[in-house]
């Protein structure tokens, strides 16, 4: 690699993120770099970033903070995703070793920044301030599973819920158009990918820039695509979520049965201060909608305790609407205040530790939840898809339609291959997982 321009890329936060880091890995191999493993090989290091949370945030300045002496070394840091575009400049003032800053709606332009860097400027930057019609495509990706990938439909947001960053750091919505979508799913199972996952903040919320498609007929048509045995799709908005998707995935049984729909609170109140654009009774219909599908469908959300404002009697209500949608999953979190967002300057804060505690008592009671869920498999053949294996356990790991983690054995001495459907008789459950025998 004597003389070759290497690149370190390390990635924090949301799938969005990952796949954006694909892009990014693929449009630099373009461009005469190699990728390396570790900091110390690289010429240039790069971290894509999460704001989501303060905590993610943090992480991403510790780290920086970690390699500071690499610099000496002649080495340039380029900081990229949404604490990029939510700091900017002032990233220069924090670790005044970054060269290069740029949030995920400039990075079209990566090639010319590139350049820059270089040619030796040490303040590159690509800052959008929402203005960003354009969408980052490229035929370069650098997928990392060969199996299943991801295919970005509509990016940005429009939404501003009042505590989330993250229509200021990935600029307006904006929707790819489908034929394009199509002729990059049609590409990847050409090349072998079985299972595809479309990806969008609010993904549901796609429009087709030129109208040939509906979110639910690009999901149908994505589906549809020969060679393609599996369809996943991930952020839905409980808004924008049509009774259309849910006959779509009746009609087309390559679209995985399972539906990450966010709630975040259980309260109407709460959802209104959040300014969700839904109420609790409007996010029950739409359950009503999956839970009256022709094959179960697992759903699993997102929740915000704590948010400013929620009294007992409003996480109350979230407990509640846990039991009521027996949900497969739930990711939860702690209000965290972000900058620029309207939360910001709400009153009513709540202290940490009651946060703390009300996260405790919703992952407790979602745990009995799922316990039960899970344990419903019991004496089911699920197909599995082939992760890998567990040496330390013997077992194969595999995951099924309902993205449920279903690890087995086959009683054969040489595992099935990475990528490699598996009919799976379930004989344990666990609140997180599956056990079972592959079915001869
Ligand atoms: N504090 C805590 N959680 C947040 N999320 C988004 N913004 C915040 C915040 N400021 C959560 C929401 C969202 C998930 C990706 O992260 O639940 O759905
Ligand atoms: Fe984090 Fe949101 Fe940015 Fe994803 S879009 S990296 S979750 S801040």
């Amino acid at each position: 690699m004597a003389g070759q321009k290497t690149f370190y890329l390390e990635t924090f936060g949301c799938q969005m993120n990952v796949h954006d880091s694909e892009k990014v890995i693929g449009t630099l191999e373009q461009q005469g770099y190699a990728r390396v493993e570790t900091e110390e090989a690289a010429d240039l290091i790069l971290y894509n970033t999460c704001s989501i949370r303060d905590k993610a945030e943090q992480k991403v300045f510790h780290r920086l903070n970690d390699y500071k002496a690499l610099y000496k070394q002649g080495k340039r840091f380029g900081v990229l995703g949404c604490v990029a575009q939510q700091e900017g400049e002032r990233i220069f003032e924090r670790a005044p070793f970054v060269s290069l800053v740029s949030g995920s709606a400039s990075y079209r332009r990566l090639p010319e920044m590139l350049v820059q860097i270089e040619q030796g400027a040490t303040r590159v930057t690509g800052l959008d301030d929402r203005q960003t019609e354009e969408t980052f495509e490229t035929e370069f990706t650098a997928r990392s599973n060969p199996h299943r990938g991801y295919i970005t439909i509509i990016e940005g947001c429009d939404k501003f819920c009042a505590y989330c960053v993250v229509p200021y750091t990935r600029g307006k919505e904006r929707s790819r158009r489908s034929e394009s979508v199509l002729a990059e799913a049609r590409r990847m199972a050409g090349a072998g990918y079985t299972e595809i996952q479309l990806l969008g903040q609010n993904v549901n919320s796609y429009r087709d820039p030129e109208g040939k498609h509906s979110f639910a007929e690009l999901l149908a048509a994505v589906g549809e695509v020969p060679g393609i045995r599996r369809v996943r799709f991930t952020t839905s908005h409980p808004r924008d979520f049509t009774r259309d998707i849910v006959e779509a995935i009746d009609a087309v049984p390559t679209l995985c049965d399972h539906v990450h729909l966010p709630v975040q609170s259980g309260s109407s109140k709460v959802l209104r201060m959040m300014a969700r654009e839904y109420t609790r009774e409007q996010y029950l219909e739409r359950i009503g909608w999956i839970k009256g599908a022709q094959r179960p469908i697992s759903m699993t959300t997102d929740i915000i305790a704590g948010f400013p404002g929620e009294t007992a009697e409003d996480f109350e209500e979230t407990l509640g609407l846990l039991d009521e949608v027996q949900y497969d999953g739930v990711f939860a979190f702690k209000y965290s205040p972000r900058p620029n967002t309207p939360a910001l300057s709400m009153a009513d804060s709540i202290p940490d530790e009651e946060k703390s505690k009300r996260l405790q008592i919703l992952l407790d009671r979602q745990r009995e939840i799922q316990r039960a869920n899970y344990e419903k498999h019991v004496g089911q053949v699920l197909e599995a898809m082939v992760e890998g294996v567990n040496a330390a356990r013997g077992q194969v790991v595999g995951r099924t339609s309902q993205n449920k983690t279903l690890n087995f054995t086959t009683g054969q001495p040489i595992a099935p291959a990475p990528g490699v459907y598996v009919p799976v008789l379930v004989t344990k459950a666990f609140p997180n997982s599956l056990v079972g025998e592959a079915v001869q």
